[in-house]
């Protein structure tokens, strides 16, 4: 397969109107003035395996895959890398020229990189980190974070069959804590992390207590709208570090862009300003 003249790529979701990723993708296309473009693709479940399979064939050089097709797409591709397998779904895909798809997981990777922007002072070694979550982005948190050497994860999630499960998967460094009890915990944590949905816009605040954290703290949230939550006020309120979620998405897009488009885009203050916008 030949590199087509307009290299496209795109975002495979449903719904996905709500996606930042088209404004962050143009945005970094235009500013290197670079020839592509990068579209939404509104793909029901059961048309995900042809629309994947005949992208290739339309001028798509790659493709990000959201919800709720993370985990489907790994079906429908030739080669899955050792992270994505690893996490259990992918959220990037390679169309590589000799027609064979490649799927990547870049979430682990956007969420270290917002940490070390944010945080510089950070240190794996640090100290515990406590996870408030067990979903999709938790998995790929919890495998980044063992990767970067944290030495213990205390997880703590609504649903505790969720912790456990992932407790089995990724062994002895998680330590399950009972979700009720999370704010108990946080006095040892070198690192907060709220992987779940609550204190979203629309969605019910997160109640965990913070009267046992430490102003070493540094607390950070994937939630990025509202960019200052109220989890990352009240941790601020107590003098912690905070990093917002923001960058998670955007550095997550980083390594995508660099393999179909051939730079390596920045991240910087103009575009966050573009993605917020
Ligand atoms: P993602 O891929 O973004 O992680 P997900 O897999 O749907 O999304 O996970 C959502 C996370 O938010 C889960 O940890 C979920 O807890 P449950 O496993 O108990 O469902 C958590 N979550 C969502 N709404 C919640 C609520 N009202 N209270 C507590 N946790 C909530």
């Amino acid at each position: 397969m030949t590199r087509p003249d307009i290299p496209l790529a795109g975002v495979i979701g449903n719904p996905i109107s709500q996606s930042r990723s088209p404004v962050m993708h143009r945005h970094w296309l235009r500013r290197y003035d670079l020839r592509g473009d990068y579209v939404p693709l509104h793909v029901a479940s059961q048309d995900l395996k042809d629309v994947v399979r005949t992208l290739p064939r339309m001028g798509f050089v790659g493709a990000n895959v959201t919800i709720p097709h993370k985990t489907e797409v790994l079906k429908f591709v030739d080669h899955v890398s050792d992270r994505a397998t690893l996490i259990g779904a992918a959220n990037t895909l390679i169309f590589r020229e000799d027609g064979k798809i490649h799927a990547d997981n870049t979430d682990g990777y956007g969420f270290m990189a917002n940490l070390r922007h944010g945080a510089p002072g950070w240190d794996p070694k640090d100290g515990p980190a406590v996870i408030l979550g067990a979903g999709g982005a938790a998995r790929a948190i919890i495998v980044a974070l063992a990767d970067a050497g944290v030495p213990q994860i205390l997880l703590a999630n609504r649903t505790r069959a969720k912790s456990e499960a992932l407790k089995a998967e990724f062994g002895q460094r998680i330590v399950v804590v009972d979700w009720v009890q999370a704010g108990t915990v946080l006095g040892d944590a070198a690192l907060l992390i709220n992987t779940t949905s609550l204190g979203m816009t629309g969605q019910p605040e997160l109640r965990v207590s913070l009267d046992h954290l430490r102003p070493s703290t540094i607390v950070t949230d994937i939630v990025y709208n509202p960019l200052q939550t109220d989890l990352l006020q009240r941790a601020a309120d107590r003098g912690c570090e905070t990093v917002d979620g923001l960058g998670m998405l955007l550095y997550q897009g980083v390594p995508g862009f660099e393999r179909w488009f051939g730079r390596r885009p920045e991240v910087d203050e103009a575009l966050r300003a573009a993605v917020l916008a």
